[in-house]
């Protein structure tokens, strides 16, 4: 034990000494992986900032955007972890960021409206991508190229994702004098919460010591506003509450008629991207897997919504013919109910998807018989996707559950959540008739959502 204290010691006098020498020009494995670290964290705060303003900005080409980068950022996190993996340290992922990172990058994104929030995203994706840089350059080009080629990947998305958040920043509603006037301010506030921060990093400083300067805004527009705002292209449906089936109410759609409809459900699923952009804001303390899975799951969702509108389009149908639904949140993100999102996630990946994936079936095959090819292979896509999504609720459900202390297996979880589900529908009043109903999963689904006219294109 003594002798361990020891080599630590004179391990340390060594570097110190090393130091004085400039000797310290060079990277150690673990010199590496402190930096990585950083850089990781980052990673994951921004495709929190990202995927955090998907539901507050309107405009849905951002919102399919802001999915993708999220969802890169989300990459790039895991790029750093397996290398990570590979060199000396540990981790500690369930604590999540350290403090003094989520601090800062939660003041970076709590801008008073998108403009400012661009502007700032644009200018930390700049200084993200520098330190990449400088860190790349350092890195001895045969000991440390496993880092190396990490980086490279990273380095991809870089030009595309600074100019689209630069031209943002422009552009998003910047049209009046009190916005432009906000985001110049905000540019000035992220600057300097930057600059604090890289400080604070690098001296190690304690969080609760750094004086930041006062926040410009005490009403952010986001990130997880409790309402999100829709595309004006995209009609607020009204809920009715006559309709209790999903996608029941005529007034949702001029195709109910139509096998066609399958396009419109698929456009809708940015609903579910919105509500999945709370959850990947919300959960904490989880494996980093989880949210390597919840990002996919995110943007699997935008993706179908937006092949869903392209094919909508190509028939000759605009959106504004059809009503989208307005994801909300019950209060502030951090005041909600402790089962609010295991309960959310358990009805999205054993009701609402495990049921879509029967039409989805129907639908290719129908699809085919119509000889529409491109519709058939949007559904077979979309199963693709679908199959993961279950696979993760089942697996994630269950450990969502253990942290309110409420353990549960999948099945059981899946069984709770349809016995919850036909309450809602009011559709079985006995547990004996609630058993019966949920064994036939077919029968289940044909009373949680409506058919489809799969004879008629
Ligand atoms: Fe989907
Ligand atoms: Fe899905």
């Amino acid at each position: 034990m003594n002798e361990h204290k020891e080599t630590n010691v004179l391990d340390q006098e060594t570097i110190a000494g090393a130091k004085g020498r400039n000797l310290d020009r060079y990277l150690r494995p673990i010199d590496t992986a402190k930096r990585l670290k950083q850089l990781m964290w980052c990673e994951f705060e921004l495709s929190r900032a990202a995927f955090g303003w998907l539901p507050a900005v309107p405009d849905y080409e951002a919102k399919t955007r802001l999915a993708r980068y999220g969802y890169v950022h989300n990459q790039n996190m895991k790029h750093l972890y397996d290398r990570l993996n590979e060199l000396p340290g540990t981790l500690n992922e369930k604590n999540g960021t350290p403090p003094l990172i989520r601090e800062a990058f939660e003041r970076m994104s709590m801008a008073s409206n998108a403009a400012a929030f661009f502007t700032g995203y644009a200018f930390v994706l700049r200084q993200l991508f520098a330190e990449y840089e400088s860190l790349r350059l350092r890195l001895d080009s045969i000991l440390d190229a496993p880092t190396a080629d990490k980086l490279k990947i990273i380095d991809i998305e870089r030009n595309g994702m600074i100019e689209w958040a630069s031209g943002q920043s422009l552009f998003a509603d910047t049209e009046d004098n009190v916005s432009r006037e906000h985001a110049a301010q905000w540019n000035e506030y992220v600057t300097v919460v930057w600059l604090l921060f890289r400080q604070a990093l690098e001296q190690g400083t304690d969080v609760s010591d750094i004086r930041w300067p006062v926040h410009p805004t005490d009403q952010p527009a986001g990130p997880v506003p409790t309402r999100a705002s829709l595309d004006p292209k995209f009609p607020v449906y009204q809920s009715n509450a006559n309709y209790k089936k999903a996608y029941e109410d005529p007034d949702l759609s001029p195709l109910r008629n139509s096998i066609k409809q399958m396009h419109y459900i698929n456009a809708t699923e940015i609903g579910a991207a919105e509500q999945l952009c709370y959850f990947y804001y919300g959960v904490q303390h989880m494996p980093l897997q989880f949210y390597f899975d919840a990002a996919r799951h995110l943007w699997d969702e935008v993706r179908h919504s937006q092949m869903g509108v392209r094919r909508l389009e190509q028939m000759g149908y605009s959106t504004e013919q059809f009503k989208f639904f307005q994801v909300s949140i019950d209060s502030a993100i951090d005041d909600l109910k402790a089962e609010y999102f295991p309960d959310m996630y358990s009805s999205l990946t054993m009701v609402a998807e495990p049921c879509s994936f029967i039409k989805k079936r129907k639908s290719a095959e129908m699809f085919w018989k119509f000889g529409d090819a491109l519709s058939a292979i949007h559904c077979e896509f979309d199963m693709v996707d679908e199959r993961m999504h279950v696979d993760f609720g089942k697996k994630w459900g269950p450990e969502l559950y253990k942290q309110i202390n409420d353990p549960i297996t999948a099945q059981e979880m899946s069984e709770r959540t349809r016995a919850r589900r036909l309450e809602q529908l009011g559709a079985a009043t006995t547990p004996e008739q609630i058993k019966q109903i949920i064994k036939n999963f077919p029968g289940f689904c044909g009373l949680s959502t409506i058919e489809l006219e799969y004879s008629t294109y």
